[in-house]
């Protein structure tokens, strides 16, 4: 390996037995050993007071250990200026923590400002931020309190990644917007980090986010003890202990899916009819439900053959469910089928056309036969 090659298989930051004991009440976190991937997004996740923002903070030294090490390339950080090591990493927490009274293309050239970029060549970059995270560009001279909580969130994300840090601090960062912006936040970070391969670090206390967004997850307990450290799929599949098993809940198994592709599930011919012909009520249709689809091929919805006759605009179609595109995981197939009124899943491809339906029957067919297939593999090895 050359020197180079060594340097980048370097885990970017090692915690050695890293603990932190506020003013003498027991730990906040515990004995804590872990590394962090170069370049890859890795989760801490738990339950509320389980030390994740307190192990987060100590990575910038917003927060000091009582005792232990934090390495940052190899380096310890306890010898570094904790005001420099600060601004060299990007910080993003649940409320935007943005300046009110600074427009939005101020807060985000702050870091690059304090860092001595001139002014002009700051709010240039910042500029260009805006649009990095998805913002249109006259957002920029407004003041936070004109902006909904996803975009503050957005922008809180354009000002971490202004002085271009290699390290990335989330802590909850999505937690505070509905369900449909953080599910938005969450595909525009993995987007981001395909491009951008910072080494990020994100706190939630949300299984499902920790699922969808890290290349690694850290299970924390309380105590700040690291219950497990492993791949998402691994978690979900073999929780180390009885606390992971909980916390992972119910709905681990469904979970799980997101993991298995969806290549081998079949899609069938489905009969559709588009509006032109569906506004003419003498049109027949034959199948128990039609698919109607607009000029472009691209599904509005399902027309029961019962009630056709009365079925003549695009309106009165019964909303689909969720699509599937070819190639999605065997969990949105599944989904596709369960949450359409027809039972059918509608399969799209990459233009939104619709190529087909999966059944869920056949689906579980899969999943069965994966599972199957695991146990054989795992007895062949046993013996
Ligand atoms: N500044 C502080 N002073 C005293 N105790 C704190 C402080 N910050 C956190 N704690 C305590 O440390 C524990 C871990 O907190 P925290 O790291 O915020 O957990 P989490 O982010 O997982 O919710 C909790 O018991 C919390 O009350
Ligand atoms: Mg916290």
């Amino acid at each position: 390996m050359t020197p180079a090659e060594q340097a980048s298989s370097r885990p970017m930051i090692e915690f050695h037995d890293v603990t932190k004991t506020y003013d003498g009440g027991r730990p906040a976190v515990e004995d804590l050993s872990i590394e962090i991937d170069r370049g890859r997004i890795t989760v801490f996740v738990g339950p509320s007071g389980c030390g994740k923002t307190t192990s987060l903070r100590m990575i910038n030294r917003m927060v000091e250990p009582t005792s232990g090490q934090i390495l940052l390339d190899g380096q310890d950080i306890g010898r570094q200026k904790a005001a420099e090591l600060r601004r060299s990493m990007g910080y993003v927490m649940q409320s935007s923590g943005l300046l009110p009274h600074r427009t939005v293309l101020d807060n985000i050239a702050t870091v690059p400002r304090l860092n001595g970029v001139g002014k002009a060549e700051a709010r240039r970059r910042a500029s260009e931020l805006l649009d990095v995270v998805g913002l249109a560009s006259d957002l920029g001279r407004r003041y936070p309190v004109q902006l909904s909580g996803g975009q503050q969130q957005r922008v809180g994300v354009a000002r971490a990644l202004a002085a271009d840090p290699p390290v990335l601090l989330m802590d909850e960062p999505f937690s505070a917007v509905d369900p449909v912006v953080r599910a938005e936040l969450q595909e525009e970070l993995l987007r981001l980090q395909r491009d951008l391969a910072k080494t990020i670090v994100f706190v939630t206390h949300d299984i499902d986010e920790a699922t969808i967004l890290g290349d690694k997850v850290a299970v924390f307990a309380v105590g700040g003890r690291l219950a497990q450290f492993a791949a998402p799929e691994e978690i979900l599949r073999a929780p180390v202990d009885d606390f992971v098993a909980g916390f992972v809940g119910r709905d681990r198994g469904f979970r799980h899916l997101s993991f298995q592709d969806g290549d081998g599930v079949a899609i069938h011919p489905v009969e559709t009819i588009d509006s032109d012909r569906l506004a003419d009520p003498t049109v027949p249709v034959h199948s128990p439900w039609t698919l109607l689809v607009d000029t472009e091929g691209r599904p509005h919805g399902w027309v029961p053959q019962a009630s056709r006759a009365g079925f003549t605009r695009q309106a009165d179609a019964v909303p689909g469910g969720s699509l599937y595109t070819r190639g999605d995981s065997l969990r949105r197939a599944l989904d596709a089928a369960l949450s359409s009124p027809s039972g059918l899943g509608v399969a799209v491809d990459d233009d939104g056309r619709v190529v087909g339906v999966v059944r869920a029957a056949e689906v579980f067919g899969l999943i069965e036969a994966a599972r199957l297939g695991r146990g054989r593999a795992e007895h062949n090895t046993a013996v």
